[in-house]
């Protein structure tokens, strides 16, 4: 199906998104699986790649978030190609979760995905 522009700005105005109990949980499995725990740590506390996220509830509103994850930054990779925008909704759900569920072990054996590459380094 191809989204009117019209319907595709309707659909970006709409207000932020309130992310179920359950989204937030995909959200939790999508943090641990998608690359962010390499540089964030396995629970938020930061490590000397980037900085803990464990209070980023209290910094960043859900569309500076959505936006940080989308675009990434000169030190963060952009995630707007990799992760689809309702899986990044329940990523900032997740983070912006007032109770955010613990993070689930990983499988046995399962390697988690490496990040995408930096802006910085991506070829042109
Ligand atoms: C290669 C390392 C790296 C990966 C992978 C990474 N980040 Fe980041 N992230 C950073 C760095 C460094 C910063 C802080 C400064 C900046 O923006 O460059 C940051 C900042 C953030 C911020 C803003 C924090 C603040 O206090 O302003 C959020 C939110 C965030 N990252 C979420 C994520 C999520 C969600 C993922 C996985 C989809 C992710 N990051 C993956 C390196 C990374």
């Amino acid at each position: 199906m191809k989204l009117s522009p019209i319907l595709a700005l309707a659909l970006l105005a709409l207000p932020a998104y309130a992310a179920s109990k359950q989204d937030e949980a995909a959200g939790a499995i999508l943090f641990r699986d998608r690359g962010c725990t390499y540089c964030h740590g396995d629970h938020l506390q930061g490590t000397d790649r980037a900085p803990s996220l464990d209070k980023v509830r209290d910094k960043l509103k859900a569309d500076k978030i959505t936006a940080q994850i989308t675009h990434g930054s000169l030190q963060m990779p952009a995630f707007g190609e990799i992760l689809t925008p309702p899986e990044i909704a329940q990523l900032v759900g997740f983070l912006r979760s007032k109770h955010r569920p613990a993070i689930p072990p990983a499988p046995a054996g399962a390697t988690p995905a490496a990040p995408p590459p930096l802006p910085s380094t991506k070829p042109q």
